[in-house]
């Protein structure tokens, strides 16, 4: 593919969703946003027309699971983000940046960045914080590499918060997440998750930022929307938080579908004859079988 075919044809890319914030509020679309971890989902969500493919590490819980995202590694990030860059044509990818790996020196977390973008096909990436994200955020930008920051309910953060609890419900605590937003805004990144904050608070900072807000329990004012994949489609074990809405329950479309399977092979009634490979005809004798021949009738 061309450059230029790629750049055209509707292709989400940074100015574009920069763009759309800067429309009046008649003439623009919220930005539709979800988790991707692997080929066939980015396939089908690129298709279906979702604009940005996050390859968050909430894979570590939905996917490997771990309770937390903390024990996500770069390069199981790196192998999934290959294969949601590889199911992707149209929706702008960008890979999370594991706990650990952008927490130490900078010049380790820029080389950390580039290997999402150059190893694995990422677009941008996203990192969680506020005010104390500032000068990696100006890093990477400077470096080329397209940031999303993350504020409100940080996953990374589990420890230091105590668990996962909604963010900015005191004066205090409301004022810090504006200065962080604003300081993501600031250090130059494109666009800022807003997780698990009040409504009121999300819609404030919505309309202060010049980046779009994508919102994650924080309610509908934000520019656009993301969920976790998994969550959306009843792919998820245990109690789901009471924003995600599930519009699916593949769970059980897989748990009775099995069960058909195993009780098909059990009876023998799989396979059936016509889901069998045949000898040649006229049936020739065992002896003068060619047990090299390719298995296609
Ligand atoms: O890891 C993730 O899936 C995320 C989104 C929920 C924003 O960070």
């Amino acid at each position: 593919m061309s450059v230029s075919s790629k750049f055209s044809d509707g292709k989400i890319t940074v100015p574009s969703l920069l763009q759309r914030k800067s429309l009046p509020p008649q003439d623009s679309t919220k930005i539709t946003c979800l988790t991707a971890y692997d080929y066939p989902t980015a396939r089908l969500l690129d298709e279906a027309g979702v604009e940005v493919l996050l390859v968050g590490d909430s894979l570590g819980m939905v996917m490997l699971g771990h309770e937390t995202t903390l024990p996500v590694t770069v390069d199981e990030m790196l192998h999934h983000t290959r294969a949601v860059r590889k199911g992707t044509r149209r929706a702008l990818v960008v890979a999370d940046m594991p706990f650990g790996s952008y927490h130490a020196e900078l010049s380790e977390s820029v080389r950390n960045a580039v290997r999402f973008v150059k190893e694995a096909g990422a677009e941008a990436v996203k990192v969680e914080g506020g005010e104390r994200r500032l000068e990696l955020i100006a890093r990477l930008t400077e470096a080329e590499i397209p940031v999303m920051g993350h504020v409100g309910l940080t996953p990374q953060s589990l420890h230091a918060m105590g668990g996962f609890k909604v963010q900015g419900k005191t004066p205090d605590a409301a004022e810090q997440l504006v200065r962080d937003a604003r300081a993501v805004e600031a250090a130059g990144a494109f666009a800022i998750v807003l997780e698990g904050i009040p409504r009121e608070l999300a819609a404030l900072i919505t309309r202060e930022l010049r980046i779009p807000t994508i919102g994650i329990g924080a309610g509908p004012e934000c520019d656009g929307q993301i969920l976790v994949i998994n969550d959306l489609l009843g792919l998820t074990f245990g109690t789901v938080p009471k924003f995600a809405r599930q519009y699916a329950n593949l769970s059980e479309i897989i748990s009775s579908t099995v069960r058909e399977y195993c009780a098909d092979v059990r009876r023998g009634n799989f396979p059936s004859d016509a889901e069998s490979y045949h000898l040649p005809e006229p049936k020739t004798s065992r002896k003068e079988i060619n047990f090299d021949v390719e298995l296609t009738d």
